[in-house]
């Protein structure tokens, strides 16, 4: 036998040597879930380690986070009902929740990048990104709203808006109003190819913020989120978001779908974010309870893959977990 591939895993020193992708903590971007009420802290059932924060404990867990080296959070709020209307207009109110929370954060953590989701759901009373009108989700006039709805978030400080909406036409509709507004330098994390998953669940629980079931309109995001069952449609999106202005381009979610994470990475010179989502971090915190998973571990091995599929940024709710991982053991986790 003249070819022994087992020479190169010998030893931890030639492991290392060899080892073609890593996973720092720089590359995380912690997403997290503010509540009113300064102080206030609101468990997160299908997501153990997560809640609801008010903005002084939100901004506790992001100086945490930074100070593990964790690059980014990415702000959801949670609106009340009584707040919500059909036109999200309490998204570009500049006193609002999330405006309130990125002032917080960037006086009190200038280094920590501060990206900031531009939708309806979270602020719509049907539970939609786009407005609904004739019993559909009309996307056109949804445009000037996400639009005002990013400038609002770059007024309060946000570095990075993220539209995940899946309108068509979005993020030229962003980019020239920030740029209207004069905010050249605040750039556009599009959700590119985001696809209408279940794994979405533990999220839209969080936030109460799942599509409402009514006579008008389908509890469901099937015709603006991606078919699971295609890859060439991203394509499509990438050469759109490119032209559009974007500035990194994601694939959500992550691990069911690492061949698109590929085939994105291939098509684009442009950054790529992988979004690792709430389902997939509820299924390994539940195996773990268990006993059945050692969540650490399973986590690093799906960041890892992610990186490996050509992922520059991954979103996960295990940022301070991994980045504690990779304190320990900079060079494996294995
Ligand atoms: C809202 C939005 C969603 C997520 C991020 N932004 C939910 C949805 O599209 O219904 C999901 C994130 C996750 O599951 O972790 N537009």
């Amino acid at each position: 036998m003249l070819v022994r591939p087992r020479r190169n895993r010998a030893s931890s020193g030639l492991r290392a040597l060899v080892r073609e992708s890593s996973v720092s903590a720089s590359h995380l971007v912690l997403p997290l879930f503010v509540q009113e009420g300064d102080d206030s802290e609101t468990p997160i059932p299908s997501m153990p380690g997560h809640a609801r924060l008010g903005i002084k404990r939100l901004v506790a867990r992001a100086r945490e986070a930074h100070g593990l080296g964790v690059a980014a959070v990415a702000l959801f709020p949670a609106i009340s009902d009584a707040k919500k209307d059909p036109r999200a207009a309490e998204s570009v109110n500049p006193d609002g929740l999330l405006q309130r929370a990125v002032r917080a954060l960037k006086q009190a953590l200038p280094t920590l990048v501060v990206i900031t989701d531009v939708a309806m759901d979270p602020y719509s009373s049907h539970g939609h990104d786009g407005l609904v009108d004739g019993g559909r989700v009309v996307n056109d006039a949804t445009l000037p709203i996400l639009a005002a709805m990013a400038v609002a978030q770059a007024r309060a400080g946000a570095d990075v808006v993220a539209p995940s909406d899946m309108m068509d036409g979005r993020v030229r509709a962003v980019r020239e109003a920030l740029d209207t507004a004069g905010f050249t330098e605040v750039a556009i994390c599009s959700y590119c190819v985001k696809y209408a998953s279940a794994f979405y669940g533990p999220f839209r629980a969080a936030l109460d913020s799942a599509p409402r079931a009514s006579a008008e309109i389908p509890a469901d995001k099937l015709t603006y989120q991606m078919d699971p069952a295609n890859v060439r449609e991203a394509l499509r999106e990438v050469a759109l978001d490119e032209q559009e202005g974007a500035d990194w381009l994601m694939v959500k979610p992550g691990l069911p779908y690492l061949d698109v994470v590929s085939a994105v990475r291939a098509a684009t010179a442009l950054p790529v974010a992988a979004y690792h989502v709430s389902g997939e971090y509820a299924m390994l915190k539940a195996a773990a309870e268990r006993g059945w998973l050692d969540f650490d571990r399973c986590l690093m091995e799906s960041l890892l893959s992610l990186r490996r599929a050509g992922a520059d940024i991954i979103f996960t709710y295990g940022a301070i977990e991994a980045a504690k991982m990779i304190a320990k053991r900079p060079t494996s986790f294995l």
